[in-house]
């Protein structure tokens, strides 16, 4: 498959997000969809409801949010070539979309905004890329109103992965993995502030597809007008290095899958709850 050299090395040495940026992947949040659909669901979304994306990248969850509530809201990303194509895209949409939606440049670690503004933060996977947790926790804990909620909806491993699974993904995406369970995020979230009460959790078992469902997933990508267009052997190079990196995320989603964390801050910390439906 992979015939021309020189086409192969320029394609295999553009990092990861230079190559998902090619492809134009949309960027979803674990669950995608369903995920922001289920939030809906979930919590009261009002028209005065103000909600802080962190870590919107292309901007498609705060999108989503905007298309199925009525909610204010800010989407913030330390990558301003994210912030860019997220405006974009909202400026494509409708009036009222363009109204209600606002992306900026923002660090979870330094948010742009001042005590209590937010009835709600989002933040799906990104959390899980920052190095510094604690430093974001203290900074959404500080932007939320006393009693808004916190969700994230991070990855998460509910089977030990192999070492050299984790490896190969790490490699692709340049990041160093450290496996967590839903239950590692609970623990990190209240230990770090005994007034986040865990308010609701749901998690959801992703699985790894057959080669026929991946070999349909990557041919709708070739089939993209801009892809159409490469050379041979830029469409070879391109297709070599999408199947490669398809087929490790499908070995890794053999032991994945992403949990829905509901936090409420609260204004005292809550008295302990005996006995539990299990
Ligand atoms: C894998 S993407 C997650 C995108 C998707 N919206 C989701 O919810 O899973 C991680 C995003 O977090 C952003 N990011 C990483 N560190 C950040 C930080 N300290 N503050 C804000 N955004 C950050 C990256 O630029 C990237 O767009």
């Amino acid at each position: 498959m992979c015939v021309n050299k020189d086409e192969q090395k320029r394609i295999q040495e553009m990092s990861y997000t230079d190559f998902i940026a090619l492809l134009q992947e949309t960027n979803r949040c674990p669950g995608g969809k369903r995920t922001v659909k289920r939030i809906r669901e979930l919590l009261h979304i009002a028209e005065n409801t103000k909600l802080l994306e962190v870590g919107s990248n292309t901007g498609f969850t705060s999108l989503e949010f905007a298309h199925i509530s009525p909610a204010q809201i800010c989407g913030i990303d330390i990558s301003a070539e994210c912030v860019r194509v997220a405006n974009d895209t909202k400026m494509a949409d409708v009036q009222n979309i363009k109204d209600r939606v606002s992306f900026q440049v923002g660090s979870g670690y330094n948010i742009p905004f001042s005590e209590e503004s937010f009835d709600i933060i989002m933040t799906g996977g990104a959390t899980g890329f920052m190095d510094d947790k604690s430093t974001a926790l203290k900074e959404y804990f500080r932007v939320l109103k006393t009693w808004g909620f916190l969700v994230m909806t991070p990855l998460v491993y509910h089977t030990e992965p192999p070492q050299e699974v984790l490896d190969s993904v790490s490699k692709i995406i340049g990041t160093k993995i450290i496996p967590m369970r839903a239950s590692d995020w609970e623990r990190k979230v209240t230990e770090e502030n005994k007034l986040w009460e865990l308010y609701h959790q749901e998690q959801h078992v992703l699985t790894s597809r057959a080669d026929i469902d991946i070999n349909t997933y990557i041919s709708y990508f070739m089939n993209k007008q801009h892809l159409r267009s490469q050379s041979d052997e830029i469409r070879q190079a391109i297709e070599c290095r999408w199947r490669s990196h398809i087929n490790t995320f499908n070995e890794n989603h053999k032991y994945l899958g992403y949990v829905i964390q509901i936090y409420r801050k609260r204004k005292i910390e809550e008295e302990p709850e005996l006995f539990v439906t299990s």
